[in-house]
């Protein structure tokens, strides 16, 4: 039986359509928008704009790119949350209205979910999936969470942030050193050419296996204007250094956690999910992790560890398949507390 979802992913500043075969990609199409770059951060009310501007074309062409035609679509899945709202609202009705035209199934996806269970996407290569139960080290822009994974949409939060994200931590260190946004792949690009020992920043004593990452921004603040009070260049000079330290210690703060809940879950079958495991480092930690502790590993691809519709279509096709359809009056959620 071959179903065909169509997902909706308009949750930040990223407009992607995506169609699948089943779990199977068969389209991927992401709008990135460059607009926010002169602010150094998204600016909600500008994404908005520009995912209204963005989403016909783009889902035009994730169709066209499917080799379908809208007609053979079985489902559609969107992003409800969390996210920016007016971002949300344009995904979501656009989401409404095609369903409402073609008169088939409309189905809400949970963003943080979906970026774990493109774990489970094909794109052809045949690709072994994380069996149940698993531990998933969720780390995106707003989120940093370890999630127990028992079923596809049983999922336990076991550790989370209580301040900062890890990738709001890569994003405010690239912004102290005046490097543009976003600043986690400037840091991962720079890192490869510096020293990760060469500066010190202090991790955070955090009780259980949750993190916090507002003292590492304090801490490289502080660190960069004393520095800069005896070499105004200092940054410039080290620029490498300071992002293979940076990023290290983000990763090492994001490890040992990770490593605690294996030990206290006794689950060794570990994925990495969200546009952070794209972190270069973060990627070589868990495969020496996975070594030195006998895990199984699951490392997302790229274009599915950043903000992508595939995944969103992938956990569409598993509520398609449990009937769990949403209805019309649903609306968007910003925060996953509020779903
Ligand atoms: O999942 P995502 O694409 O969007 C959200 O759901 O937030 O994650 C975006 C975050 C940003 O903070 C971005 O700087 C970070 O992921 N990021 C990275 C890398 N690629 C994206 N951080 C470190 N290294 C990277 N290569
Ligand atoms: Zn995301």
């Amino acid at each position: 039986m071959s179903d065909y979802i169509l997902g909706i992913e308009s949750s930040c500043d990223d407009t992607s359509a995506a169609v699948l075969c089943n779990t199977l990609v068969l389209s991927n199409v992401i709008a990135n928008q460059q607009v926010h770059e002169k602010y150094g951060g998204v600016v909600p009310e500008l994404a908005s704009r520009a995912h209204q501007q963005n989403i016909i074309p783009v889902i035009n062409t994730a169709i066209h790119e499917a080799n379908i035609n809208k007609n053979n679509l079985s489902a559609i899945a969107f992003t409800r949350g969390p996210g920016l709202l007016g971002s949300l609202l344009v995904g979501s009705s656009f989401a409404k209205a095609l369903s409402l035209t073609l008169n088939i199934p409309l189905i809400e996806v949970d963003h943080m979910e979906a970026h774990i269970l493109a774990h489970f996407l094909q794109d052809g290569e045949n690709k072994k999936v994380p069996a149940f139960p698993f531990l998933c080290l969720t780390v995106s822009g707003g989120h940093t969470q370890i999630v127990k994974v028992t079923n596809y949409f049983e999922m336990e939060i076991i550790g989370k942030t209580i301040d900062d994200a890890a990738g709001e931590a890569f994003d405010k260190a690239a912004k102290i050193m005046s490097l543009p946004y976003p600043g986690g792949p400037m840091i991962d690009r720079f890192a490869k050419e510096g020293n990760p020992t060469a500066f010190q920043f202090s991790e955070p004593r955090i009780p259980a296996l949750d993190y916090s990452f507002s003292g590492l921004k304090t801490s490289i603040l502080y660190f960069l204007r004393d520095q800069l009070k005896l070499d105004e260049l200092f940054i410039e000079k080290n620029k490498f250094d300071l992002c293979a330290s940076i990023q290290a210690t983000i990763v090492s703060i994001l490890m040992k956690k990770l490593i605690l809940a294996s030990e206290q879950t006794g689950i060794k079958s570990i994925a990495i999910a969200g546009g952070v495991s794209a972190n270069s480092g973060l990627r070589k930690a868990i495969q020496d992790a996975g070594i030195k502790y006998e895990w199984e590993i699951f490392i997302p691809k790229i274009s599915y560890s950043t903000d992508n519709a595939a995944m969103i279509a992938v956990a569409g096709y598993f509520k398609f398949k449990l009937g769990k359809f949403a209805n019309q009056n649903q609306v968007p959620y910003a925060r996953q507390s509020s779903r």
